[in-house]
């Protein structure tokens, strides 16, 4: 099973980027987590950032040619506001898992509306870099 794992702008700054809401641990320690958690569940990971909305629809699109079996998501700010990537992810025929390290429902009044939790399979939030482990625990029991 092959997952393809995006991480959207900013979360490549985790450690360093507001630590008391984050966390302290880098974006490195979030990619060395998942990869471990994702041989535990012998399941292949793709695991890409960018900063970019365009760049996070064209890893969407190759996610779609190259017939991965599932995406998880962490659109970042993206989240709120991103229709772009709402249109790639309606593209997808597999399960999409969002991911987000806070609970965005009970922060600031933008971030409590997700423009793509309605077209995903499960919405993780506030679990940290847990939330990754539980969206390739998803995945796990598909198989
Ligand atoms: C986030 C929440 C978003 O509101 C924020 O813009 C992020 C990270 C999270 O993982 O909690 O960059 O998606």
């Amino acid at each position: 099973m092959n997952i393809m794992i995006i991480n959207g702008p900013n979360l490549d700054m985790l450690g360093m980027r507001q630590p008391e809401i984050y966390g302290k641990e880098d974006y490195d320690d979030l990619c060395y987590k998942i990869d471990e958690w994702a041989n535990d569940y012998d399941i292949s990971v793709d695991v890409r950032q960018s900063n970019y909305e365009g760049e996070i629809v064209e890893f969407l699109h190759e996610a779609f040619e190259d017939d991965f079996d599932g995406v998880i998501i962490n659109p970042a700010a993206y989240t709120h506001y991103s229709y772009a990537i709402r249109d790639a992810l309606l593209i997808l025929n597999v399960p999409v898992v969002e991911v987000h390290l806070t609970d965005i429902s009970k922060r600031d009044e933008f971030r409590r509306h997700s423009v793509i939790s309605d077209i995903c399979a499960k919405t993780i939030m506030g679990k940290g870099f847990e939330g990754y482990k539980e969206a390739l625990e998803f995945f796990f029991n598909l198989l």
